[in-house]
């Protein structure tokens, strides 16, 4: 048994209960939580803005420490996932990756493991209910949990001595934002980036652009009470989500509009936003993961006119393999502050909460410590 975040059904409460995890097969480890971040997503899935399966546990963005490896897969599948199971042991402390890439697909051999085709497809139940009834798990983790059991390639070692709150946030957040603004954008010194929605991703993203060595780096959002927050991360505006933002923006970057627009609040009203706060030639990323019936409405002179691009950032264009080390790094050398992206930490028994200070666009990162 693992105590666990559920919520048993579109537009339900998150509730604190017990799960049954399945064993530990081979290929697959199984990993005591430390922390766990609530990001957006997780509200998405909550809310019906997406329509998983359920019941469900919630949460993606976690750390923890392997304690349990799998058994050896039987011969001749040296090629698969069990493989990784060599470079992991009992006692290593991890970060959790929502999208593990095959390694085998068109995208992962051709430089785009963010786009595996096995990411994104919903997986099969794991784990069940006290009741007996099977438990879907979000984005293949279900890291809300004391416990969880995943494939061993969803897990990437990181030195022992990160906080494990910040390693957390590391595993969705904050490789999503630096990816954003260092692949996905490739923001450039000098530049001026506006961000607009300013939750934990925003919030990383203002810290990226700021490391990344941007003049202006403009935060954008509904909430007066996100000022302090953008500053604190290095903005060195904050401007009100209003209908004259974009022309607030071009008054603080030369008449033009910014040479970057990083939506991240995943609405298509702020991606029309974006698009407008943004330069003739300029770059418009979007980062929010919006639903699917929320369309954007853009001129078709202007798009040829505004010769802007247009394009999306899944999980920061990143091989989070490759990538969560190195940002783990800078965490640990200094170069990389995340302690303005932390507002709440909490017990489990106060997740639901942090769900309702979500959905009202208070604070930034509620993170549960087990
Ligand atoms: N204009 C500006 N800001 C807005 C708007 C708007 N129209 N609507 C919402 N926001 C702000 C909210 O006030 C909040 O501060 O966007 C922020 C969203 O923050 P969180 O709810 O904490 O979301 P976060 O976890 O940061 O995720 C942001 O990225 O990963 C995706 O699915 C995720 O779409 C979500 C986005
Ligand atoms: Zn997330």
């Amino acid at each position: 048994m693992t105590k666990a975040l559920i919520v048993t059904a579109s537009g339900g409460k998150p509730q604190v209960t017990d799960v049954v995890l399945p064993p530990v097969g081979p290929g697959e480890v199984r990993v005591r939580v430390r922390a766990a971040g609530v990001c957006h997503s997780d509200l998405s899935m909550v809310n019906g803005t997406l329509s998983p399966s359920y019941p469900l546990v919630l949460g993606h963005e976690a750390a923890g420490v392997v304690v349990e490896v799998g058994p050896d897969a039987p011969t001749g599948s040296e090629a698969g996932p069990a493989r990784a199971d060599r470079r992991l042991a009992v006692g290593d402390h991890v970060v959790l990756n929502w999208a593990p890439p095959c390694r085998e697909c068109w995208h992962c051999t051709h430089g785009e493991p963010w786009l595996c085709a096995e990411g994104g497809r919903p997986s099969a139940p794991r784990g069940r209910l006290a009741s007996g009834e099977p438990t879907h798990v979000t984005l293949g983790l279900g890291a809300l949990a004391e416990e969880v059991v995943v494939p061993s390639h969803a897990v990437v070692p990181v030195p022992a001595e990160l906080p494990a709150d910040v390693a957390a946030l590391l595993g969705c957040a904050v490789l999503t934002a630096t990816g954003a603004v260092n692949r996905t954008a490739a923001v450039r010194s000098g530049q001026s980036v506006v961000v607009i929605g300013l939750g934990g991703v925003g919030l990383a993203t203002l810290i990226a652009a700021r490391a990344a060595g941007a003049d202006a780096v403009i935060g954008v959002d509904l909430s007066e009470a996100k000022r302090d927050l953008a500053l604190a991360a290095g903005a060195t505006h904050f401007v009100l989500s209003e209908d004259t933002m974009p022309k607030t923006v071009r008054g603080l970057t030369g008449g033009r509009g910014a040479d970057h627009a990083i939506e991240c609040a995943g609405r298509a009203t702020t991606i029309n936003a974006a698009w407008r706060a943004t330069r003739r030639g300029g770059q418009v990323t979007v980062v929010g993961m919006g639903a699917r019936d929320d369309l954007v409405s853009l001129s078709a002179l202007d798009i040829f006119h505004s010769a802007r691009t247009l394009r999306s950032s899944v999980y920061g264009s990143s091989d989070p393999d490759r990538d969560l080390p190195t940002l783990a790094a800078a965490v640990h050398d200094g170069s990389l502050d995340l302690s303005p992206l932390i507002t709440d930490r909490i017990p489990l028994e106060e997740a639901p909460d942090a769900f309702t200070r979500m959905s009202r666009g208070e604070g930034a990162r509620s993170v549960v410590l087990f």
